[in-house]
């Protein structure tokens, strides 16, 4: 028996078609998983289902009875939690505040009992095998993942008998992703629905049992998961063939310095790195979450303080000066971690948060002409294939993984030839994976030096040239060549050398 059955359902955003006629249907005990390249109307479906937006026709059933879903509580009271895409914690409140907000266990007057809510935290954390995080700790100092795996116990914490995971592993390292992947097959062995979107082909064919696949907001294809090849995953989800995933790497390295980099340490969680860069390489970063390749890139793009020796292209730069400033060909770019918090304005167009730092280029030789613009504009568009209205659609309404490739272009028209990339691929599907994979190697080859780190051991396995493995803050490794390969790189992120 379906446990949920959806048919037909269509949403629109003014003359934007979400959803048309999708339909979907999962049972208890499963992994059931959704897939669809970006735009596709996944998050757009969970958050009907979830009773966090309005749908405008079709009907949903959740076990045999129909279900008209009016605010996120009705989809509560029936059993439904989900883990969106976009975080929606609070900064200022602690982890178990968090996870229990709006369902704090109460004390005879009243107020939240602090030892109850410390007891059912841990509780919880056991139960499902969390990875360490101290309940009291505040949430605004905790990094990107870990704030992901709060809003995964806040989901766990309802007791849900359908949990939904958007993208839930793409801000997780490969050890905390995979502690996700068992708890979906937990949940399904519990009799309950576990339905995982995610665009890591790995992850969906280490974990599901079916999967549902949508294009354009139609549902294209239900498969059993054994039944089906990648292939054919692929070629129905983005309605045509894919060349491979990854570009051969051919060596363009040369032995001119780009960054140079001595004894820089920054926070607490970055010590003492030295490294070099050169110009054509791809040099990726790896490690375990949260030990200090974020803070690392903040650092050298001068977004975090820090002390050290640094030269670019030759020439020391003083660490503290944000590298921002160093526009054109000789400056530094980042793609940052939290694209919402950093990297993009989400009120402003596509093409406003596009041409953000283009204007700063052009804005010391004169005013960059309208036509240009847009013409550069349409240019990045059609490149990564953004899937936006009009270039004039606000950032914030575009998908995750659509908003991920704006800020992907943005970077590369400020023309710098220095890239640190963080995660770019975050949440961006295979079909363009491919592409900015490509892109990486073909900037490379023209001369420009990438530092490159993902949270996705495989990419970093066949795109980089030399790995850097950092182990609590510090140069734990460096690969090259054959020695890149999954296993070497975990291996030096939880070993150490004496053992
Ligand atoms: N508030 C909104 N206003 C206008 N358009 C919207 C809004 N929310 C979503 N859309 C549009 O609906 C479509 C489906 O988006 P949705 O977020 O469901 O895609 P998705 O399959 O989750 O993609 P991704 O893999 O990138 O997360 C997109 O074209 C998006 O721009
Ligand atoms: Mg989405």
């Amino acid at each position: 028996m379906e446990l949920i059955d959806v048919k037909d359902l269509s949403k629109r955003f003014g003359g934007i078609i979400a959803l048309s006629d999708a339909t979907f249907s999962a049972r208890a005990g499963e992994v059931h998983a959704l897939l669809g390249e970006n735009g596709a109307g996944k998050s757009t479906f969970i958050q009907i289902l979830s009773g966090a937006l309005r749908y405008d026709s079709g009907a949903i059933h959740v076990g045999g009875s129909e279900y008209r879903p009016q605010n996120p509580d009705a989809a509560q009271s029936l059993g439904i939690a989900a883990v969106f895409q976009e975080l929606s914690l609070i900064p200022d409140l602690t982890v178990e505040e968090n996870i229990w907000f709006r369902h704090e266990p109460l004390t005879w007057f009243g107020t939240t009992c602090r030892k109850r809510m410390r007891a059912a935290t841990l509780e919880l954390f056991d139960r499902y095998h969390f990875p360490a995080i101290r309940p009291d700790r505040e949430l605004r100092h905790m990094t990107l993942a870990e704030r992901q795996i709060v809003e995964i116990a806040k989901a766990l914490a309802k007791n849900p008998r359908i949990l939904i995971l958007d993208e839930a592993t793409s801000a997780l390292p490969a050890i905390e992703a995979d502690w996700l992947l068992k708890l979906s097959r937990q949940i399904a062995e519990e009799g309950r629905l576990s339905i995982f979107i995610s665009h890591r082909m790995g992850e969906v064919r280490a974990v599901a049992d079916r999967l549902t696949i949508f294009r354009n907001g139609s549902t294209v294809a239900v498969h059993e998961a054994k039944a089906v090849s990648d292939d054919q995953i692929v070629t129905e989800m983005i309605g045509r063939q894919l060349d491979r995933l990854y570009p051969v790497r051919t060596a363009s390295r040369t032995e001119r310095l780009a960054l140079e980099v001595r004894g820089l340490s920054s926070g607490h969680r970055l010590r003492d790195a030295t490294f070099a860069l050169y110009e054509g390489e791809v040099l990726g970063v790896g490690g375990l979450q949260g030990h200090g390749q974020r803070e690392l890139l903040q650092a050298l793009f001068g977004a975090a303080p820090s002390k050290g020796d640094m030269k670019l292209w030759g020439k020391p730069v003083s660490p503290s000066s944000p590298r921002d400033a160093l526009t054109g060909r000789d400056g530094i770019a980042l793609v940052p971690e939290d694209r919402r918090g950093q990297g993009l304005l989400l009120p402003k167009s596509v093409s406003e948060n596009l041409t953000l730092s283009v204007i700063r280029r052009f804005s010391r030789g004169g005013l960059l002409d309208k036509q240009q613009e847009a013409g550069l504009v349409r240019e990045m568009v059609d490149f990564l294939r953004i899937k936006a209205d009009t270039p004039d659609q606000p950032v914030g309404t575009l998908s995750g993984g659509n908003q991920q490739k704006v800020v992907f272009g943005k970077m590369l028209l400020t023309e710098a030839r220095v890239l640190l990339l963080y995660d770019p691929t975050r949440g961006v599907d295979v079909g363009t994976k491919g592409e900015i994979f490509r892109l990486i190697r073909d900037l490379a080859a023209k001369g420009y030096a990438i530092l490159f780190y993902s949270s996705d051991l495989p990419e970093l396995v066949h795109v980089a040239d030399r790995v850097l493995v950092l182990r609590e803050g510090a140069i734990a490794a460096t690969l090259s060549g054959d020695e890149i390969t999954e296993e070497a790189i975990l291996s030096a992120a939880v070993l150490d050398k004496a053992a």
